[in-house]
């Protein structure tokens, strides 16, 4: 029997991505298991959702602390009390210090809803549709102390059709961040994607034909 990597995820809101980790590691052979839940803001639906699944959770307010690194602080002690050794930043809106991502590194994750280095920070799918790109998509990464800027461990691609509102477009990203980011996770808790040097180091059997064209409809012509 191996053992399971201790993992927080970090959230501020809903917890989609989180409740996709959560479901993930209920599998025997998944090689980590969720052993806390933290938000920065109390009353996050994410809790709730957390608790109902028997998930530890914990309320790190951000402004019950002066200064951000005392925030930290004490965010790092709810981390260590329980034993975390991976992070996971799902939908966490509060941007981290050198100070706590250093202390991090090579064992927090994020997951972003573009295809980075495309449309790093906010309104990703607004600015996705005004650019008129044809695929959009999310991305996986190890969080180093330039934003959204780490490097990549997985992405999943996705066609943005002409009649997409930012809504639609986001709905059909949402679920492929759940597909990527258990994988993700997945990959890092086993050992397979070390972070050595600023780069990941992948294993070289993939599979090359992957591929999304899109518009899919003139392929077909
Ligand atoms: C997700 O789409 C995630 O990619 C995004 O916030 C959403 C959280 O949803 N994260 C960021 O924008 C980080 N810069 P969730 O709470 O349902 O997982």
């Amino acid at each position: 029997m191996f053992a399971k990597r201790r993992v927080a995820i970090l959230i501020s809101g809903r917890g989609s991505n989180m409740a996709s980790l959560i479901e993930a590691a209920k599998a025997p052979d998944y090689p980590a298991e969720i052993a806390l839940v933290v938000s920065n803001i109390p009353g996050a639906p994410g809790l709730e959702r957390a608790a109902a699944e028997g998930v530890a959770t914990a309320v790190v307010d951000y402004k019950a602390y002066p200064e951000r690194e005392a925030f930290e602080r004490a965010l790092n002690r709810a981390l260590t009390a329980h034993g975390a050794e991976i992070l996971c930043l799902a939908g966490f809106m509060r941007i981290l210090t050198p100070w706590f991502i250093n202390r991090w590194i090579g064992r927090m994750l994020n997951i972003h809803p573009s295809l980075l280095p495309l449309f790093k920070g906010l309104h990703t799918h607004r600015r996705a549709l005004e650019e008129g790109v044809r695929i959009h998509g999310c991305t996986v990464h190890y969080v180093t102390p330039e934003l959204d800027s780490g490097p990549i461990i997985a992405q999943a691609a996705v066609p943005v059709l002409p009649s997409d509102t930012e809504n639609a477009l986001s709905a059909r990203v949402l679920r492929q961040e759940h597909v990527i980011y258990p994988l993700a996770l997945k990959l890092v808790a086993s050992g397979k994607v070390p972070l050595q040097q600023g780069r990941v180091e992948m294993e070289a059997d993939w599979d090359e034909r992957a591929a999304l064209v899109s518009p899919q409809s003139a392929c077909a012509e």
